[in-house]
């Protein structure tokens, strides 16, 4: 394998963490061998060569990406830390209901959504929830994510068996197509989400201000400033009443959020 110096290892990393946000200052070896491939495939000469590009100007938006596409960790899985979803269900869907009975209309953002399983099964509860009432609403779904790679699959919305595992018998009725072990979630659920990709550390200027965030299992590779700015740009991008569920490891430091506390990992804007 291609060894990458210390002096060029901190230059990359210091890279990552301006643009993306994202802390590899401890994970020599995970760089090395995730681009290792990238590095040894012609172009480049050595992992100087490399890591002189893709700091530079000249570095291609595609060779970003693929930087990106390595060294984000994109691990995620259908009903994953469950209990938000129940309360999104038990306790948001209700609220907004309420709120919004007039305009009809609520707007749910996954930032960080990986291979999109977080978003299809926020719409699968949105749909299991409003039920035929739905119709009648728009159930906006923002989807986004730096990873154009996992946004490809996102998109696609199949999963093996495997990956599809712990999705309700009665969902992958409903909300899901079988063939050949493939399970892939029908037009109508896939057409509800709305993905983009989207870089956590730009400005946020979607159309419109949400009512709830998911940035779960993200913001643990972040830096404390870094964290904190985005955390304050999520307040600044939500209706009064809106809420911020982050991973269940995760916690905001209540000294410097905005955001209300109100259960493990669950934040409020009042
Ligand atoms: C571990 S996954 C979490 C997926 C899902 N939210 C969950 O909890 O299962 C983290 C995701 O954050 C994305 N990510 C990391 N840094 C990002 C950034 N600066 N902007 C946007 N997405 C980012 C990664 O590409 C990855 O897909």
């Amino acid at each position: 394998m291609l060894q990458v110096s210390d002096s060029d290892f901190e230059k990359l990393a210091n890279f990552m963490i301006t643009n993306y946000g994202v802390n590899l200052t401890k994970k020599k070896h995970l760089i090395q061998s995730r681009l290792n491939a990238v590095v040894s495939n012609g172009k480049y000469g050595s992992f100087s060569d490399y890591v002189q590009y893709i700091t530079s100007d000249r570095a291609t938006k595609e060779d970003l990406r693929v930087i990106m596409n390595k060294l984000t960790t994109n691990h995620t899985y259908f009903m994953r830390e469950n209990s938000h979803f129940e309360f999104f269900s038990d306790v948001v869907l209700p609220e907004l209901e309420k709120k919004y009975e007039s305009k009809k209309s609520l707007a749910v953002w996954s930032a960080g959504c990986s291979s999109g399983q977080e978003p299809y099964t926020l719409t699968m509860l949105m749909f299991d929830y409003f039920g035929e009432r739905r119709k009648s609403w728009n159930l906006k779904m923002l989807a986004t994510d730096i990873s154009n790679h996992a946004m490809s699959v996102a998109k696609r919305g199949s999963y093996t068996e495997e990956d599809a595992k712990d999705i309700p018998a009665e969902w992958k009725n409903k909300y899901m197509t079988r063939n050949n072990g493939v399970y892939t979630v029908t037009p109508e659920v896939r057409k509800n989400v709305i993905f983009r990709e989207f870089n956590l550390m730009d400005p946020i200027k979607f159309k419109s201000q949400f009512d709830v965030i998911f940035c779960r299992n993200v913001m643990i590779y972040f830096e404390a400033d870094v964290k904190e700015a985005l955390v304050k740009r999520f307040y600044g991008a939500s209706n009064d009443g809106a809420y911020l569920m982050i991973g269940q490891s995760e916690t905001l430091d209540k000294d410097v959020t905005p955001y209300k506390y109100i259960s493990p990992a669950t934040y409020r804007k009042e």
